[in-house]
């Protein structure tokens, strides 16, 4: 379990990283096999739940979610996102930190970050749990979509903050939506990666939501590449069984006992 953090942090510089998100075990079982790391985002608030934020998922129902990706995990880092309001001072946060690695089997768990919140980091490290940073556009708290670190001086504020986190013992961090100069300069100046959404190329790896870029969620923004249209697919494949069933051509003789 330490060397494959240890292993993961060499990557830097040397190989890019590869970050997906999974919900539950079919999909995650997939991912294993090309996947540095799986993420069980919170963003199932939106894309399974139908919420309109990330803000009111439970520590429940990421348990169960987290569980079930498990399942399908044997060789990628499974990092799971902390709901917010569970990791607001170092007690609670190492708490419930603890209760979704027992419960779940997951590696690490990932929070949203910045200079407020590293002492709450540097807490759970101290206390064994793997956390990675998320810095930028951090939905729990952030209540309308904005580029970050577009100014100067929210360059330096997301620079200074990424350091803290690094600092504070992450092992990665995650750049959302941070503009390109901005992302690649704190890639340059951290030596733990930084894992980018919709924040360049500069970064040590990318993670996009797997429901979006498989066309699946419909939520398509420009940081987003759709490598599939799962959407139709599942349609079509859903009209032939429907047409199927009522020319009677399924279920077969070999379809029946
Ligand atoms: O919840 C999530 O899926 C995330 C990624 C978008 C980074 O935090």
């Amino acid at each position: 379990m330490k060397n494959k953090f240890i292993n993961f942090i060499k990557k830097k510089n040397k190989k890019k990283l590869v970050y997906l998100t999974a919900y539950y075990k079919n999909i995650a079982k997939i991912l294993d096999k090309y996947c540095d790391l799986i993420l069980v985002g919170d963003s199932l608030a939106n894309v399974l739940y139908g919420m309109t934020n990330t803000r009111n998922i439970t520590l429940d129902m990421m348990i169960k979610h987290s569980a079930s990706v498990n399942l399908g995990v044997k060789k990628a880092i499974s990092v799971v996102d902390m709901p917010k309001n569970t990791y607001n001072n170092k007690s609670q946060a190492i708490l419930n930190a603890k209760k979704i690695i027992k419960k779940s089997k997951c590696d690490a768990v990932k929070v949203e970050s910045n200079y407020k919140n590293s002492n709450i980091i540097k807490a759970m490290t101290k206390s064994g749990i793997k956390v990675m940073g998320h810095i930028g556009y951090t939905p729990q708290f952030k209540n309308k979509f904005k580029p970050q670190g577009v100014k100067k001086i929210e360059q330096k504020k997301l620079l200074d903050d990424a350091l803290l986190i690094q600092k504070a013992g992450a092992f990665a961090i995650v750049l959302e939506c941070i503009e390109i100069k901005s992302s690649s300069l704190i890639t340059n100046k951290l030596n733990i990666p930084t894992i980018g959404i919709g924040s360049s190329k500069y970064c040590d790896g990318q993670i996009l939501v797997t429901d979006d870029m498989l066309g699946l969620s419909g939520f398509y923004p420009k940081f987003v590449k759709k490598y599939a249209n799962l959407n139709l697919i599942i349609e079509k494949s859903v009209q032939k069984y429907m047409r199927d069933i009522i020319k009677e051509l399924f279920p077969k003789k070999n379809n029946s006992y």
